[in-house]
């Protein structure tokens, strides 16, 4: 395999075109989900309606596994660092999604692996999980009675022997096939991240047999390799191969990634509104040069920074949105009105995000173990 066809989990996601995935990595097509999900009653969320997921693995078998009364789970982590923000978000609602359907929620604040790969310091990440990352989770709306919170380096027993077990299964060249480049601590943390994703079905954590774990396209090496890793520990322990689904990152209001390396591109939940505002409208957007030039030819929401907050988290009604995106297209709506409009609408959802945030604050402490070291 050349190294264009591989995903470099910890470099800059940059995944252009997404049917490559498809043909390349035998992600499957989103839709087919789309209509199993309606045929089972389900109403899809946004984000799978709007095409944000497009792809996945296994997602039959789990759905399957749900409709028939098996224990399920979802599990997804974070590098726990600075400000919690709305690439972060993606994730954090589609959690809430899972859980209403009943699914047992496992949260990883993966401070391991931000100390190992990015020199996240212990003080940080503890303090980061605490006051930004859990908080900001069940502000979005996750049932902390029904959510497992831990940290990778606090979780005690079986867990960490997965980790060791896992080692023996896998060469070094498969993981150089899988992730390009290594070191021991990226060795360390993709066995970590797959003991993360297997351990649910461990029965000293709720022997959770069907697991799903939604990502962003640049964790699917992870995926690939707990895959095979589930598959190889037979006849040692029973796992199954976990299902995944896999959805496009936000733009950033640069047009550029959102990360909390690049404040001026990305919104964070607790950040002062007017702040927010501030960045919302200075943002690049799909516009043309001039109001008349627009007017002519309309402008190109699918390039436009603005129009991806609309699709992800501002606009939830469907026929309001597509009434923005033909108004902008059609050159009836200008850069300067949409801006105002979503500038109102930002405000608004950081408003009664952070009124529900007061009652998460001090909670986070109660409901983690903390690494004892
Ligand atoms: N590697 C993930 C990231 O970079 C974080 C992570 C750790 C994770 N463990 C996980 C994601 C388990 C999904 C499932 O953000
Ligand atoms: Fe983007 Fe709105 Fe301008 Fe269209 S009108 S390009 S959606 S900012």
């Amino acid at each position: 395999m050349s190294s264009e066809e591989r995903i470099d989990p910890w470099g800059r996601p940059d995944i252009k075109d997404y049917r490559r995935l498809y043909e390349v990595f035998g992600i499957r097509p989103f839709s087919e989900i789309l209509e199993k999900l309606k045929s089972m009653g389900v109403e899809p969320s946004a984000f799978m309606r709007r095409g944000i997921i497009f792809g996945h693995r296994d997602m039959d078998v789990v759905l399957n596994a749900w409709a028939s009364g098996e224990p399920v789970a979802v599990v997804t982590g974070f590098m726990p660092s600075g400000q919690f923000h709305f690439g972060h978000m993606l994730t954090g609602l589609q959690l809430v999604f899972y859980q209403r359907l009943g699914f047992r929620v496992f949260v990883c604040m993966a401070d391991a692996e931000a100390y190992a790969v990015r020199r996240v310091s212990r003080e940080e990440a503890i303090k980061s999980a605490l006051e930004e990352f859990i908080p900001n989770l069940l502000a979005l709306g996750l049932d902390p009675q029904r959510t497992e919170f831990y940290f990778q380096t606090g979780r005690e027993g079986p867990y960490h022997e997965l980790i060791q077990l896992f080692s023996a299964k896998v060469t070094f060249n498969e993981m150089e096939a899988i992730y390009g480049d290594l070191s021991p601590a990226k060795v360390m943390s993709a066995l970590t991240q797959a003991a993360d994703i297997l351990h649910p079905m461990l029965k000293e954590y709720g022997g959770y047999k069907y697991v799903v774990v939604p990502v962003g396209a640049d964790q699917d090496p992870h995926i690939r390799l707990s895959r095979d890793i589930a598959t190889r520990m037979k006849g040692e322990i029973e796992l199954t191969p976990p299902a995944a689904t896999y959805h496009k990152l936000i733009r950033g209001l640069d047009g550029g990634k959102m990360s909390k390396s690049r404040p001026e591109a990305t919104i964070f939940l607790t950040e002062p509104i007017g702040e927010a505002v501030r960045k919302f409208k200075v943002s690049l957007t799909g516009g043309r040069n001039t109001a008349e030039e627009q007017r002519r030819l309309g402008g190109e929401p699918d390039k436009c920074p603005v129009f991806d907050q609309y699709l992800y988290y501002l606009v939830p009604d469907d026929s309001e949105l597509s009434s923005i995106e033909s108004r902008c297209r059609g050159g009836a709506l200008l850069c300067g009105q949409c801006k105002a409009m979503g500038a109102e609408k930002l405000a608004k959802f950081l408003e009664a995000h952070q009124r529900s945030l007061e009652a998460y604050r001090d909670k986070a402490q109660s409901l983690v173990e903390l690494p004892k070291y």
